[in-house]
């Protein structure tokens, strides 16, 4: 039977401020999922969104929109992120799909049931950017010590998980099971920070929240994010509903790809509730490190903070293309560390393994093909001294890239490949193809080194498949190979003598990196400029005592006429409840005096009078202007006595 594979990201929260750092986990997990359908196991590999909570909540009170009006355009967004990085996830979950918010209230049913959820009082601190809650005692300088931002003291009715009666089995999977948290500094972390001093109990629902799913057995209260985003590993999969295939096929999960910020959720509330649920727990969790930006987790904020780097994902696949973007990720940052960020850093990795090392490659190899054997692959003949290293590092390669990537690393997989990459950029040299074309005698051997050289390209590009997606298939094609060749076709010698070759244009041109670093750092600069000037635009927040401070009052135009000597000003006599006021408004091009008499308005009647054109205005008529400049009336929708107060 075929061997499964259920590999996972993190669901993202739709914020809309994607950036490189973003893109990491995801980035990875693509790489393990097509690495093993291409190990020829039955893959699934799952990704989603994030989408209930406090911050969404907020986020769309904001802007005057529902949550998933917020939400939708974000989604797409991110979708969109994933199409241009090349991600082949199987399935995206949105936490707001009714199958997903079903199964969170059959999994609230169950724990209610059996007595691992129960009702008290919550008291604490809650950070809404992490989501997460702390005791006083754990609070950094009265801060949440994840992120360092304010943190607001809440009490309310809520239910609770018995996470502390799961602390002594989660300590034990920890000890029988070192592989089920890795890398080995994560367990420390979690035994020393959390389960040592002792777990309390969680507090998973609710009043104060009306953006989440709500609890079956209480509908006042709605389900904590967390609990809601982590159940998405098994709702995907069907749980509790009618169709549980794919549950059964693929539960429990191979691995749950997630940055080092969120392990604690991860490896200790979630095998918690699996537990509590009866359920098996993920055969490992692996909590990644971060992108940083000038020694900064990298953000949107710190982006603008610190540095003018470009940590754009649209930006950088649209300069660099989606390949180059995702060698990066996967090559730069040590496994399981934090790497820093900086454009030079992947302008050079770019410049000097993709352009030089690959690149140079592939095309001298195709373009000497060219020209001593008009795009024909030659016969291999005999074997001679040098070819067997080549040989050797090209059949040796896919064991040591398994190697690496059973242990997750992908950093040590391509170095594997591009090792092969050097040794056959060194076989040219050693050989000198161009002085053995000189010498009618040597053709059979220039043709044994011209064939060595292809079928190196062609094992190394079927290696790469799953890291650079589009090259690799590329060069596969005009190696006269089918793009989806796998890793049953790895043996040396599987390419035809006679088999078409064809020069492809440069797979990644070089850089000149001094001029690109100029272009971004003025990209950057103007993109920040832009959105300086938008801010500074947006209208200063007032307080409603601010606006009180304003007087509005409906009142009735009694007699218009035009100001002499102006062709925008009109003169009106307004009655307001008793009173009458002289009032002139630049509103003659749109209005005519006869129009204007018996005209309900809204007269703003505390500004400070003043003379316009010799004529005194005692008050302010409100008009609508719409983006073509034409003006109208702002006027009560019923009649109304004139006099009457506007708020
Ligand atoms: N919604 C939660 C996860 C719930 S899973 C049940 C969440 N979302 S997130 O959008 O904030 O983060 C998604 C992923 O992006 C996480 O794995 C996070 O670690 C990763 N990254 C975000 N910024 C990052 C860096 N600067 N560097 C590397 N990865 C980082 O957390």
């Amino acid at each position: 039977m075929k061997q499964k594979y259920y590999i996972t990201t993190p669901i993202y929260y739709p914020s809309g401020n994607w950036h490189i750092g973003h893109c990491y986990t995801t980035v990875i997990c693509d790489a393990l999922a097509r690495f093993h359908k291409m190990l020829g196991e039955d893959v699934f590999f799952l990704t989603g969104t994030d989408e209930h909570g406090q911050k969404v909540e907020k986020e769309a009170a904001k802007r005057g929109v529902t949550p998933l009006q917020f939400i939708d355009p974000l989604v797409a967004e991110l979708k969109d992120m994933w199409r241009l990085l090349d991600i082949s996830y199987d399935r995206f979950i949105r936490t707001t799909d009714k199958e997903h918010e079903k199964c969170v209230q059959k999994i609230y049913e169950k724990l209610f049931a059996s007595g691992d959820i129960y009702k008290s009082e919550y008291s604490g601190y809650y950070c809404t950017p992490c989501e997460s809650m702390w005791t006083e005692a754990q609070l950094v300088n009265g801060k949440c010590p994840d992120c360092g931002r304010d943190v607001t003291l809440q009490k309310e009715e809520s239910y609770f998980f018995r996470l502390s009666k799961y602390a002594p089995r989660i300590l034990k999977l920890y000890e029988d099971n070192p592989e089920f948290l890795q890398p080995k500094s994560r367990i420390n972390e979690m035994v020393n920070n959390f389960l040592k001093p002792g777990l309390n109990d969680l507090c998973v629902s609710r009043t104060t929240v009306k953006w989440g799913v709500p609890l079956p057995f209480d509908q006042k209260h709605c389900a904590y994010v967390w609990i809601d985003a982590l159940a998405n590993y098994i709702s995907a999969l069907g749980y509790l509903s009618e169709d549980e295939a794919l549950f059964k096929k693929f539960w429990a999960a191979d691995l749950h790809m997630v940055g080092k910020e969120i392990v604690r959720f991860h490896a200790i509330i979630w095998p918690a509730l699996l537990m509590a649920l009866g359920l098996p727990v993920p055969k490992q969790i692996y909590g990644h490190g971060w992108l940083l930006i000038g020694g900064d987790k990298l953000s949107k904020s710190k982006q603008e903070a610190v540095k003018c780097e470009l940590i754009d994902p649209y930006e950088l696949v649209k300069r660099y293309g989606s390949d180059a973007v995702r060698y990066f990720l996967l090559r730069e940052i040590p496994f399981g560390s934090d790497g820093e960020y900086t454009n030079e850093k992947l302008l050079s990795r770019i410049n000097s393994d993709l352009a030089n090392d690959l690149g140079n490659l592939v095309s001298r190899t195709a373009a000497m093909i060219g020209q001593y054997f008009g795009g024909v692959l030659p016969e291999r003949g005999k074997a001679e001294g040098v070819d067997g290293e080549l040989v050797s590092a090209a059949e040796g390669a896919f064991r040591k890239v398994k190697g690496a990537m059973e242990k997750l690393n992908a950093p040590e997989a391509l170095s594997e490949i591009f090792a092969v990459v050097s040794r056959a950029n060194k076989y040219i040299d050693e050989t000198a193809p161009w002085i053995l074309a000189k010498d009618e005698n040597k053709r059979e051997r220039l043709g044994s080194v011209l064939y060595n050289l292809a079928e190196t390209v062609r094992i190394c590009a079927i290696l790469l498949k799953p890291f650079l997606t589009g090259a690799a298939g590329r060069i596969l094609t005009s190696f006269g190979c089918s793009a989806e060749a796998g890793f049953d076709e790895l043996e040396f010698g599987g390419l035809k003598a006679g088999t078409k070759i064809e020069k492809l244009p440069p797979i990644f041109p070089r850089i000149d990196i001094k001029k690109e670093l100029a272009e971004v750092d003025g990209l950057v600069k103007s993109k920040k400029a832009e959105k300086a000037k938008a801010e500074e635009k947006k209208m200063e927040e007032i307080t409603i005592d601010d606006f009180a401070k304003v007087e509005l009052k409906v009142g009735e135009v009694i007699a218009c006429e035009r100001v002499e000597n102006s062709d925008k000003l009109l003169h009106e006599t307004v009655r307001i409840g008793e009173e009458v006021r002289s009032v002139v408004s630049g509103i003659a091009k749109h209005y005519s005096p006869e129009e204007m008499v018996g005209k309900k308005v809204i007269v703003v009647t505390n500004l400070k009078p003043v003379k316009l054109r010799g004529v005194l205005s005692e008050g302010m008529i409100l008009c609508a202007e719409d983006k073509n400049g034409s003006l109208s009336l702002v006027v009560p929708e019923k009649l109304t006595g004139s006099g009457g107060s506007v708020r």
